[in-house]
């Protein structure tokens, strides 16, 4: 079975608790912790930038955090992250000028790099800088707000970048992000995915204060994974 892990997407989480929160879904069970990044320029909402993740730090939170920045220009902003404690930080080729740049820029911080696919992004972008990304992420929503249905034309893209991937033998791992619930998350596991972002289908069951609440949906994520297996 592949190294199959889960993102929480933090974005949908209740920032007024978020430390708690992080904490809870980690000891759910969670991987990686997803940190949405949105200017209101590069995509249409607001959301938190590096005093939050060096918060996030500061709190005691260990696991990776996975830092999308969905914010134009991008290479002002990286180092600030990678000093606030990022440890992926992945970025919208669309949104950098020069992209050989900003993913050296993210290595030399010391941190692992990433590419940003939107759902009409073509994949080509890849082409030339393989040797320099760690991570592909597949959107399939369009950025800029949770709660929106997983795009299904997705699957037949993570086929495709599950190939390039493994044709070019490089340690990459493949990402979604948009839509993943525990209903669908085996269908695009079998599509190629190893590293799934959830917000509202995780955090969506918040509201009351038994701190076990994100026991249960991690648990039915794991269970599909391994279904995924044998699709
Ligand atoms: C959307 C963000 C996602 C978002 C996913 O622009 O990049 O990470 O939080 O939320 P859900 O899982 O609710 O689609
Ligand atoms: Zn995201």
């Amino acid at each position: 079975m592949p190294d199959y892990q889960i993102a929480p997407s933090i974005l949908s989480a209740d920032f007024a608790r978020l430390g708690e929160e992080v904490d809870n879904v980690l000891a759910a069970g969670a991987d990686i912790v997803h940190f949405d990044v949105m200017d209101n320029h590069y995509v249409p909402n607001l959301t938190i930038g590096p005093l939050v993740c060096e918060a996030l730090r500061k709190h005691g939170v260990e696991a990776p955090i996975d830092v999308h920045l969905m914010v134009k220009p991008v290479d002002r902003i990286i180092p600030d992250f990678a000093s606030a404690g990022a440890s992926y930080i992945t970025f919208h080729p669309e949104a950098s000028e020069h992209i050989d740049r900003s993913l050296s820029l993210i290595r030399d911080s010391g941190c692992r790099s990433g590419l940003v696919f939107n759902p009409a992004t073509p994949l080509s972008y890849l082409e030339h800088v393989l040797d320099k990304v760690d991570m592909v992420l597949l959107m399939s929503v369009n950025p800029g707000f949770g709660g929106q249905s997983f795009i299904p034309a997705t699957l037949d893209k993570l086929r495709a970048a599950r190939r390039i991937i493994d044709e070019s033998g490089f340690d990459i791992r493949l990402e979604i992000d948009g839509g993943v619930k525990v209903d669908n998350i085996a269908e695009i596991a079998a599509a190629g995915a190893d590293t799934f972002v959830s917000g509202s289908g995780i955090f969506g069951c918040a509201g009351d204060d038994d701190p076990h609440r994100y026991d249960s949906i991690l648990r039915q994520m794991r269970v599909e994974l391994e279904r995924a297996a044998s699709i």
